[in-house]
């Protein structure tokens, strides 16, 4: 039985997939852990709950295809981006990996500009610092654990630990590298102007591999830990947004992808390194070789209907609460929704912009908020979309939707009005660790490249296009435009 394993270090779990060349599931394995928040704004893992949950992933998963590991040809990492690895000399971890979603390195954002030069820093790495990103949080280290930072002698991202600890190699893929702001996006690999601004060791950064490129090889101990086969390849891989995107069909110019979980995110391959000239969304490479990617993040998209639910209509189902709007106007009297309900990244990123509802009156009841709120949603992700638009990307006229949100007939009409596309959902569902299996696949030359994988196993189906509301929402998302810059001086006075 030929198969490939993709596997997805998440924030939450990590998740084991096997996929036979016709793109079938043939079993999955899922191991959970935790995130630790041991001071306000902080959010760290520790490396080895990682590992520890990889080796039963797959050995849930093997067991679940009733494969053995000589069924598996080749392995496609892919995980949580952003974070930061350090380890010592002999390969051991030095503190728990700060993750993308920690929020303490303000000041570091502003030392990182300040040490590159802020236009330097988005015209090389084609992003502003976020405290989101690997860079800051390098720095935080340096300024408040000194004893901890004479020791690093390897930096890596979360699903690259994986990656050591099956192979023994230190790599990184191109997509992944350049979510740590340290890269040269239109070179793909490590720049040596911004490391040597931030005083970073070279050496510290691994090789760069492209998604579908081998790295590495399953070791014997891991072999022993897995139940893989001594000698299976491992390639390159991608963060979790880029391998997504692969896993439904996003890549090649022209496509994006909308997804709408707790963040919302649009996506968009691009066949050259286009940035936002303010670094408003991120720009990074795609797991594709030759490819970029344009992406706006919205940090509470179905989040923002889930606080809705919990604060205001407790134990309503989201289904009912979302139809619900469906029962009056679209844009109604002129009700807004800011949905920044833990700040936001695109195209405001600013951690301290929070949500609001605008024009409350008497004649407005809960289906009303609940409609504002997915029509807020939907602003937001436009706002988002335009800038990709406005820094060089085509306006596009399909959208690949996955997520929790797309349940909802009512939402996802409001999405396809608002955002002037029609909607299309894929026959693929696994998500990131799909993708990491199509780029395994691709690498051991079961298809031509990834165009081709993606192509013979994607399919897509039309779900919602733009109707008559289309021309009503032109109208209110100008209004919403207006809310954020009025509200920003409110926001900030805490
Ligand atoms: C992307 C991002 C998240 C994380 C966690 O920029 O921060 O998608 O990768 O999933």
């Amino acid at each position: 039985m030929g198969l490939v394993l993709g596997i997805d270090v998440s924030t939450t779990a990590t998740k084991a997939i096997l996929v036979d060349p016709e793109g079938t599931l043939r079993g999955s394995g899922s191991a959970a852990y935790d995130v630790s928040m041991p001071r306000p704004l902080w959010s760290e893992q520790e490396p080895a709950d990682w590992w520890d949950a990889a080796r039963s992933a797959i050995r849930a998963a093997l067991t679940s295809a009733d494969a053995s590991g000589a069924d598996v040809e080749a392995v496609g990492l892919t995980g949580q981006m952003h974070g930061a690895v350090m380890l010592d000399a002999a390969g051991a971890v030095l503190r728990p990996a700060i993750l993308w979603n920690d929020q303490r390195t303000a000041a570091e954002c502003d030392e990182v500009r300040a040490l590159v030069g802020p236009e330097r820093l988005i015209a090389i790495t084609g992003n502003d610092a976020i405290t989101g990103f690997t860079a800051p949080k390098l720095l935080w280290v340096r300024n408040h654990e000194p004893e901890t930072w004479a020791r690093v002698a390897h930096v890596l991202l979360p699903k690259d630990y994986v990656r050591y600890r099956l192979t023994g190699e230190y790599a990184t893929d191109a997509a992944d590298g350049s979510g740590t702001i340290l890269f040269d996006l239109a070179r793909r690999t490590w720049s040596p102007e911004v490391l040597r601004a931030l005083a970073l060791d070279p050496a510290w950064f691994p090789p760069v591999f492209e998604g579908p490129q081998a790295t590495g090889r399953v070791s014997a101990a891991a072999a022993d830990a897995t139940g893989l086969a001594e000698g299976t390849p491992v390639v390159g891989g991608g963060g979790d947004q880029a391998a997504n995107a692969v896993g439904v069909g996003v890549v090649a110019e022209g496509s994006v992808a909308l997804s709408l979980g707790t963040s919302g995110v649009i996506f968009a391959a691009n066949t050259a390194p286009l940035h936002e000239p303010h670094g408003r969304v991120h720009a990074f490479c795609h797991a594709v070789p030759a490819t970029w990617h344009l992406m706006s993040v919205m940090l509470s998209a179905a989040g923002s209907l889930r606080w809705f639910r919990d604060a205001l209509a407790p134990g309503e189902e989201f289904g009912a609460l979302a139809g619900s709007a469906g029962q009056v106007e679209a844009a109604t009297d002129a009700l807004f929704f800011l949905p920044y309900l833990s700040g936001e990244r695109s195209p405001h990123p600013d951690p301290l912009a929070r949500g609001a509802f605008v024009g409350l009156s008497l004649q407005h009841d809960r289906r009303h908020m609940a409609r504002a709120v997915l029509e807020g949603v939907a602003f937001g992700l436009r706002d988002g979309l335009e800038l990709m638009i406005a820094a060089g990307m085509p306006r596009p006229v399909q959208l690949r939707a996955s997520g929790g949100g797309l349940a909802s007939g009512t939402w996802r009409q409001i999405l396809a009005d608002v955002l002037d596309a029609e909607l299309l959902t894929t026959s693929t569902t696994e998500g990131a660790s799909f993708g990491a299996a199509i780029l395994a696949a691709v690498g051991i030359g079961w298809f031509e490249d990834v165009a081709a994988a993606a192509a013979s196993l994607v399919r897509t189906s039309p779900v919602s296009e733009p109707g008559p509301a289309r021309m009503a929402y032109a109208d209110a998302y100008a209004a919403y435009r207006e809310l954020y810059p009025a509200l920003a001086p409110v926001f900030h006075r805490r």
